[in-house]
């Protein structure tokens, strides 16, 4: 089946989320240190980029580096901070093509100055590009997150700026790292893990999950249109009932 033919251009999800699982276990599959996973996954974030670009998604979520991950080895700590830095400057030309703006979600401060010179000079450059924003999800934990927002709804509070009885829903949304856009419709999680990994735990209320048991630097373009074509066949109900409930 060609998935890309099968995609409804009108009813592509305006969000993706991705969990990108997997690279770890290629190359140790094929005898490689973990670093090489890592290499490789580079080239799939740049296939499934301009796959999502193709198709009209507005927002890509990645979670490239999770707060836990700086538990791993130092040295595969390291691969992943040249590859963030050597990706974010190789990248650009793909970027400037395809009009991402890329953005990030996660402690900036837990990286090191040459990263986050690197993370800033690429928000900078890609500022003004409207067609897909491209979020990195880099020293991020959704409980990291909420935790930070929590805090700061706190301090409101207490200085006089935040009346207890305004927070909801939407004023919470507004304190997390991705108030710039809506929840994902589709979570993505690649490797064959069914598990959500401390990844945008409040957004995913009411995404569509898909799980891949194929290892993130497989996972190729007619995947994520398969992918695709997968929600666009569900049903979202959103807690209600069905549209035209079944047999009447
Ligand atoms: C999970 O695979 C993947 C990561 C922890 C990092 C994802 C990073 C990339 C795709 C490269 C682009 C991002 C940066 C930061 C340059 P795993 O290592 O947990 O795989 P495993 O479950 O098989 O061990």
């Amino acid at each position: 089946m060609d998935f890309l033919q099968a995609i409804q251009p009108e009813r592509v999800p305006a969000h993706v989320a991705i969990i990108m699982d997997g690279n770890g276990r290629w190359a140790q599959n094929r005898g490689l240190e973990r670093a090489q996973g890592h290499i490789e996954g580079v080239k799939a974030v740049r296939r499934i980029t301009e796959a999502a670009c193709r198709v009209g998604v507005r927002y890509l979520t990645l979670y490239a580096f999770s707060t836990e991950n700086w538990n791993r080895p130092q040295a595969e700590v390291n691969a992943l901070m040249g590859l963030l830095v050597s990706c974010l400057h190789n990248e650009m030309p793909l970027f400037m093509k395809n009009g991402i703006r890329l953005r990030i979600i996660g402690d900036k401060n837990s990286f090191s100055p040459e990263v986050r010179q690197a993370m800033n000079d690429a928000l900078r450059q890609t500022e003004n590009n409207t067609r897909m924003d491209l979020v990195l999800a880099l020293g991020y934990s959704a409980r990291w997150e909420l935790t930070e927002a929590f805090r700061q709804m706190a301090r409101q509070v207490q200085e006089g700026k935040l009346q207890a009885e305004a927070v909801n829903a939407d004023k919470i949304g507004e304190f997390l790292a991705t108030s710039f856009m809506p929840d994902p419709d589709l979570l993505i999680r690649t490797g064959g893990e069914s598990r959500v990994s401390n990844f945008l735990l409040w957004q995913i209320a009411y995404a569509e999950m898909y799980f891949s048991p194929v290892f993130w630097p497989d996972f190729t373009e007619e995947m994520f249109y398969e992918s695709i074509v997968n929600y666009q066949n569900r049903e979202r109900r959103f807690g209600k009932v069905p549209a035209k409930p079944a047999g009447v």
